[in-house]
């Protein structure tokens, strides 16, 4: 991975290579961390961080639901990654805050256990790769299920739940596939590893609705807005695995993958195996308002002033 300069440490810029833990750290035992993944465009006004008040909301709202108390507010956590990514020098990057239970007790009962908070941020390219962003991605139905409501928080982005994104990841891969699709506990369409799903059949748009364990996620909600300002219908329902197998086009979309289109699921050709109309459209707006190139969605961006490094 490429690196930076600085990682801000509980309330510290340290350097990149110190910004270490210790072995019996909680989180690293039991999983009992909850982190963002968000990203910075060079945008007209200068750097800014995508909808970041609805991640830091959301990481709030992830630690809230495993009873675990963040010592900073959001206003402090905001600041922080402004100061990191200044300190850094990035006019591009993706920012990783993470929050978790440290280094003090053993055991399953962590209310004892000091919560630490850490922000990194570097710089990182397409998460599926810039041939899949533009050609599209052959995807494979993990025989993995998503983790369900009710054994643990499919709404909270925690480190211990990702176990489940990784076997599916593994899986797919292991395949010949960059990236799985899991159902949910009842056979329903959820959610990619690390990304939301659409399918669009008849100009019309269908995604997998909160219940059926997906990740809220941010780029979602982005894309739901953006399709209903282009005029498309947009329905949160239930899909079975076949509407995927039989749309024209399926897309998904997340931070780190931005939105990428599906061109095969399952060795079925998807439409006509390239992007298609209505992923084009909806990826051109939404790649704008990423970049700050649509006044419409302004609000978006939180403008970060990088200092200009000088030689
Ligand atoms: C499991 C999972 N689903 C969906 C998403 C998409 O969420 P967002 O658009 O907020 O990045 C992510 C990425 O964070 C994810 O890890």
């Amino acid at each position: 991975m490429e690196q930076a300069d600085l990682i801000w440490h509980n309330g510290e810029l340290v350097a990149w290579e110190d910004a270490k833990i210790h072995v019996l750290t909680h989180g690293l035992h039991y999983g009992t961390g909850v982190f963002e993944g968000e990203r910075a465009y060079e945008t007209p006004a200068g750097t800014a961080i995508f909808r970041h008040h609805d991640h830091l909301q959301r990481l709030l709202q992830s630690a809230e639901l495993y009873y675990m108390p963040v010592p900073y507010t959001l206003e402090e956590l905001r600041a922080a990654t402004h100061e990191l990514i200044a300190a850094n020098g990035l006019t591009e990057c993706y920012v990783r805050p993470i929050v978790f239970r440290g280094y003090g007790q053993m055991g399953l009962y962590p209310l004892d256990c000091n919560v630490e908070v850490t922000i990194a941020a570097w710089p990182w390219g397409a998460y599926l790769g810039e041939d899949g962003k533009r050609h599209g991605i052959r995807a494979k139905v993990a025989s993995w299920r998503r983790i369900s409501h009710e054994s643990l928080i499919p709404h909270s982005k925690a480190s211990g739940q990702y176990l489940n994104s990784v076997l599916a990841k593994i899986e797919a891969s292991k395949a010949g596939y960059q990236e799985a699709i899991l159902l949910d506990s009842e056979g329903f369409v959820s959610e990619g590893s690390g990304e939301n799903i659409y399918a669009v059949r008849d100009g019309q748009i269908v995604t997998p609705p909160q219940t059926a364990g997906i990740l809220d996620g941010i780029s979602r909600k982005s894309i739901i807005q953006i399709a209903g300002d282009l005029g498309f219908e947009v329905i949160e329902r239930n899909l079975v695995r076949a509407e995927l197998t039989l749309a024209d086009e399926v897309f998904m979309s997340g931070t780190a993958a931005e939105l990428v289109p599906v061109r095969e699921i399952d060795d079925h050709v998807i439409g006509e195996g390239v992007p298609g109309p209505v992923t084009l459209e909806i990826g051109r707006v939404f790649d704008d308002a990423l970049h700050g190139r649509d006044p419409r969605y302004a609000d978006w961006l939180d403008v970060v002033q990088v200092p200009t490094k000088t030689a």
